[in-house]
This record gives structure tokens, C-alpha cells and sequence, in this order.
């Protein structure tokens, strides 16, 4: 055996070697098209102005492509997936595994990809080369640095995810759930092997403090209902709206006290916030989001901010545009295995007017029911004036959970990085934990990458200000 295989191999090494050289002869149009086409850079290694290339290997996700969530119709959820850069357990079907989901409603969760989370980052090329007006940059915050790493573009409508109609589009959360739930197994299934036995952590920020908590529940709920279990581990929501009717009665007074308005204003703004509440306990859903919209209107006019997501900001979060820029590209398009019909939706105006009515309804209950089954963890950058820090505390003190005293008592620890430096507060009781980002908005991976990485690494992996004595959350056994 060990003296005949190397000759053998030899023998068929040479055989495939000449049987491609032959069929590159023959088909030299194919060659051509498919490989210098995709990596622009790659045949111009001497003497290119521009020495980056579009997309540089390493920089393509481990997979990406469609997963159908309704077979009948040929709707379907785009993702992009990134194995984890280093292995630190004991093999990758034990590597944990994260679900991305972008707020908006409708946003691309490639914002996430490109500028918050994923291993590389959209930026503009600085040598000025018209041709390519953007380069890919590694991001030493990734989030897969250690864990897998899935973008899911939700709902369809979203990004590059294909829905086959406007109606088809989901209008709540019980209808994101069941599309992201088919997408995930799905997922699984494209290598049960890899993936089927990894802890699951779904994460996302903003409006997807909606999605996460509705698609854990929805998992929990079929975990009992069915021998086909999804590992859910644990659910992680950055600066979200979960319990809108709470929430929006927080603004007057968290821009008070930040110093942004004054007194008659803060009277003001907190009768429209009231308008809102009252709006929503009647269940009159479409006026109480449009009595949202104004008070966010109202601070806005108020504050002359140039961006609410972090008042500490001079301008907005431009990287959108960059994403955006990029993502249309014919080239990275193809490189990303999108569907060719389909035109990149950095934020769907469509998605945002379908779930216009489930705005102000809360998902409270879900994180009641996942606070009890797996973990939660909660942070927020602390300069955001839409879902921020006051925002949250003020409807997780209200969650119905025995441990919730014991949770709003337990210290709240001062978080630091690299010797000194002050990263944040972190509190934590059993299954619950809460983290405020410091010089962060209302992106906080986007703002401070490596302390959003120190943190999800942390928590998954209970070190540091995680380490939870208590903790007596073993994963679903499968
Ligand atoms: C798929 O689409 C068909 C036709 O619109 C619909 O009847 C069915 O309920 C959909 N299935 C799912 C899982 O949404
Ligand atoms: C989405 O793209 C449109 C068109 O390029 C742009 O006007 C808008 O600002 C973009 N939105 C974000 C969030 O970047």
C-alpha cells in the first residue's frame, strides 16, 4: 500500500495535469471569462497602478449563495457564511456558530459584513483608481475570528434576497420567524456533518431586536413540538427595539439628561411619546408608528444632529454608502454567487411599508421565554438616541422572570481593555447579561470593533466579566 499509493498518485497527478492544460487549449473563451474576469488583479501583478485587488481571495466567504424558504414561489433568503479563522475548540462541528440579522426593517445584514461584523470591511480605495473605487480591508474586530459567522439577508425583499412577491413579504414577526426558520435548517442541511451539531447564537442589532427574539422563540417552540432540534444557545440583541411601547416613552428624557433639550421641550416631545403609548395600548398600530416616527422627527429637529444613532457623531455613518456602492458591482455580484436579476436593497423601502404596522409591537414575552431557556445578552453603544442604553433599562427591569431582582441588584462592573482603557460596564446574572459600550452608537461593532469582538467572545465563552458562577445553561442536547 504505502510504496504503490505515491506512484499511483504521481501517475494521476500528471494525467489531470495534462487533461486541463488540454481543456484550457480547447476552451480558452471559458478560461478567460471565468477566472481574470472575477479576479481583476491577479494577471497584472507588475506595474498595476493599483496593487488591491476587487476581492482578494481570502476575503471570500466560505460559502454564499440562496437558501428557498418557499419552494412553491422561489422565495429566497441570500446569505453569505464565514468559517471561523481559527480553530480554538476541538474541531469545526464544535465551533460555534453565529446568525447575523440587520435591523431597518429591511436593512441588508451585508451592512453587517461589510462594515460591522464580517472578517473584511468595504473602504475606499485610496490610490484613486476609477476603475475600482473600493477595496476590502481585513477587520481585526471580526466576529468569526474563533466562531462561524452567517449573514442572513431577512426578510426577502432584503439585500439580494429574492421575495417572489410583495405579498409574500412578511407583515410580522410569527412570519419572519417561520422564513428565517426554513432558511437556518436549510442551511444546516447544505452539510449536516459541519454544522448540525454546533451551538447556535442568534445575533443582530436595531430592528432586529424584533427578529432575534422571534426567531429563538420560534426555535424553542419547535424544539418541543419535534425530534428535529436546532442547538439554540443563546441570543444576543444590540441597541434594539424589543418593547417599542415602552421604549419610545425614554426619549424625552434620556435627551434631557444628556443635556440635548430643554425642559419645554422635554414636555413637549413627552405628550407625543404618550400620543404613541396611547396609540399602541389601543392596538391602533399604524397611528401609533406614525406618532413614533414623530417623536423621533421631533428630536431630531430639536438636537440638529446630524445622525441620532450616536450624538456624539459630526456626520452619519457614510460606510453605508461605500457598502452600498460596492454591492452593485457586477463583479462582486458574481463573486458573491447573487442571482443575476437581482438589484442590490441596502434598506427596502418595500420590507420597512410590509412590517409598517408590527413597528410598535413588542416582543417582550419571546425574551421572557429565552431568558429561561438559553442566554440573552444585551448591549448598547452608549451615545445612541434611538434604542440606547436608558431605553433598554427601562423595559428589562419590567421582564417577568424570577431571577429579574437578583439580575437589576447585580453589580455592574467596570469593563477595560489593553491595560487600562475603559471599554464599557458589564452586569451579569445567570442567564441574563447586559453591556454598555463606551464611545459607541447605535452600530457599536462599526464603532468599536475589537471591544465588540472582546465582548461576543467573552459571553459565548463565559471569561472575563462573563464568567458566571451560576451559569447552569448547558446547550440543548440533540
Ligand atoms: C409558499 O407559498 C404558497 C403560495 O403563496 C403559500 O400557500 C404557502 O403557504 C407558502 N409556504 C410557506 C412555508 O410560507
Ligand atoms: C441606500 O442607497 C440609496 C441609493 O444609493 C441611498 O440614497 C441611501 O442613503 C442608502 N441608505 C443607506 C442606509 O446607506
Amino acid at each position: 500500500m504505502e510504496s504503490t499509493t505515491p506512484k499511483l498518485l504521481l501517475k494521476l497527478t500528471i494525467l489531470i495535469s495534462i487533461s486541463v492544460f488540454i481543456l484550457i487549449q480547447l476552451f480558452p473563451i471559458f478560461y478567460l471569462h471565468q477566472v481574470p474576469s472575477l479576479w481583476p488583479q491577479a494577471t497584472s501583478k507588475f506595474g498595476s497602478s493599483s496593487p488591491v485587488s476587487l476581492f482578494p481571495k481570502q476575503a471570500l466567504p466560505t460559502k454564499s449563495g440562496y437558501l428557498t424558504v418557499n419552494s412553491t414561489t422561489g422565495s429566497s433568503i441570500f446569505y453569505t457564511f464565514y468559517e471561523a479563522q481559527s480553530l480554538t475548540f476541538p474541531d469545526l462541528s464544535q465551533t460555534p456558530l453565529l446568525i447575523w440579522l440587520q435591523g431597518g426593517p429591511g436593512c441588508s445584514s451585508l451592512f453587517g459584513n461589510f462594515m460591522e461584523i464580517g472578517p473584511w470591511h468595504v473602504n475606499l480605495n485610496h490610490h484613486h483608481d476609477h476603475k475600482h473605487p473600493f477595496v476590502l480591508e481585513p477587520n481585526p474586530g471580526s466576529w468569526n475570528r474563533i466562531f462561524g459567522l452567517l449573514f442572513l439577508d431577512n426578510p426577502i425583499g432584503s439585500g439580494f434576497s429574492i421575495a417572489s412577491s410583495t405579498e409574500e413579504i412578511p407583515t410580522d414577526q410569527f412570519s419572519v420567524a417561520k422564513h428565517l426558520y426554513i432558511a437556518i435548517t436549510e442551511f444546516i442541511k447544505l452539510d449536516s456533518t459541519l454544522f448540525s451539531s454546533r451551538l447556535l447564537y442568534i445575533v443582530g442589532e436595531s430592528y432586529a431586536g424584533k427578529y432575534v427574539p422571534a426567531i429563538g422563540y420560534y426555535i424553542l417552540k419547535k424544539n418541543d413540538e419535534s425530534n428535529h432540534v436546532i442547538n439554540l444557545a443563546g441570543v444576543a440583541i444590540g441597541n434594539g427595539l424589543v418593547d417599542p411601547e415602552t421604549q419610545v416613552g425614554t426619549h424625552a428624557d434620556n435627551a434631557y439628561f444628556s443635556g440635548l433639550i430643554n425642559e419645554k421641550q422635554r414636555s413637549e416631545m413627552e405628550r407625543y411619546q404618550n400620543e404613541a403609548i396611547r396609540l399602541a395600548k389601543l392596538k391602533r398600530w399604524r397611528d401609533a408608528t406614525n406618532a413614533r416616527h414623530q417623536v423621533v422627527d421631533m428630536l431630531r429637529d430639536m438636537t440638529g444632529l446630524p445622525t441620532l444613532f450616536d450624538y456624539s457623531k459630526k456626520t452619519p455613518y457614510h460606510k453605508t454608502q461605500w457598502v452600498t456602492d460596492f454591492l452593485h458591482d457586477e463583479k462582486v455580484k458574481r463573486i458573491l454567487s447573487v442571482e443575476e436579476s437581482a438589484v442590490f436593497r441596502n434598506c427596502s423601502h418595500v420590507v420597512s411599508v410590509a412590517l409598517y404596522e408590527d413597528n410598535m409591537k413588542s416582543v417582550k414575552y419571546m425574551v421572557e421565554l429565552l431568558v429561561k431557556r438559553s442566554k440573552v445578552l444585551l448591549y448598547q453603544g452608549q451615545f445612541d438616541l434611538w434604542d440606547g442604553v436608558f431605553s433598554t433599562e427601562a423595559w428589562v427591569k419590567t421582564l417577568e422572570w424570577e431571577e429579574i431582582g437578583k439580575f437589576l441588584a447585580a453589580e455592574r462592573r467596570v469593563w477595560r481593555v489593553r491595560g487600562d482603557e475603559l471599554a464599557g460596564y458589564v452586569q451579569t446574572w445567570e442567564s441574563l447579561s447586559n453591556v454598555v459600550v463606551s464611545r459607541a452608537g447605535h452600530l457599536v461593532p462599526a464603532d468599536q470593533p475589537l471591544n465588540s469582538q472582546a465582548m461576543i467572545e467573552g459571553w459565548i465563552l463565559e471569561t472575563g466579566l462573563f464568567r458566571n458562577e451560576q451559569s447552569s445553561f448547558p446547550p440543548v442536547q440533540s
